[in-house]
């Protein structure tokens, strides 16, 4: 198998590649516009076609590459059938299952973070998206976030899932790659809560500033912009 997983040192998101092996079918996860001829020239040297591309919530803090993506490949635009982007090919709701060759990817509905957050759960590893992060859990304070949500999605369906399944998150802002089901549980400091009100504690006291990007990220992630739209804004 082939699995890349692609750093945007801006916003420090991570991007994903996947596909069976070179000269197959290859699908994207949390794509980065910036970053478009990157995954184009990957694409190309691997000899991969990109079929599917989705991205886990409405992002605040970059503009997704989803549509030009699409634009260039014509892949399937995916995202959860809470997403108010105008554009999507595809909206999956809770258990739909997204192939590729025959790799799966399972859509499990985790809101909290934004009400449209997904997260897709394929073999031995699963895509958090900004639900649950290494050491830490996305913020619940925009985007209809809740965090009793946040808390629900967290440990009724992500740790429910074997101590040894692998955690592959949307940001990292300390260099860390991947975690496990385990480490989490054990180590991040926002699960170590007694009670869904005592994580809503923390999560409404951490008193963030917003993401730099976040009025024009969102209205161009809902719109669903390509590179030409940005350049003429
Ligand atoms: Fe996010």
């Amino acid at each position: 198998m082939i699995f890349k997983q692609l750093f945007d040192n801006k916003s420090s998101t991570y991007t994903y590649l996947i596909a069976s092996d070179k000269g197959r079918e290859a699908l994207i996860i949390d794509p980065v516009l910036e970053n478009i001829d990157d995954y184009i020239s990957l694409l190309a040297e691997l000899n991969l076609k990109l079929v599917k591309v989705i991205d886990t919530h409405i992002h605040a803090d970059h503009i997704t590459a989803l549509n030009e993506l699409n634009k260039r490949t014509n892949c399937t635009r995916i995202m959860g059938e809470r997403s108010k982007s105008e554009v999507i090919d595809l909206k999956v709701k809770e258990n739909d299952n997204i192939k590729i060759d025959k790799i799966n990817f399972k859509a499990i509905y985790t809101p909290g973070h934004t009400d449209c957050s997904y997260s897709f759960l394929m073999k031995d590893r699963i895509f958090t998206g900004d639900t649950l992060l290494i050491n830490g859990t996305g913020r619940t304070d925009f985007q209809n976030g809740d965090p009793y949500q946040s808390y629900d999605s967290i440990f009724n369906k992500i740790l429910k899932l074997p101590n040894q399944t692998l955690i592959y998150p949307a940001h990292d802002y300390n260099g860390k790659r991947s975690s496990t089901i385990q480490n989490e549980r054990e180590n991040n400091p926002r699960l170590q809560v007694g009670s869904a009100n005592e994580y809503a504690d923390i999560m409404n006291n951490l008193n963030l500033s917003n993401p730099k990007m976040m009025d024009i990220a969102i209205p161009a992630n809902v719109q669903g912009v390509t590179l030409d739209q940005i350049k003429s804004i």
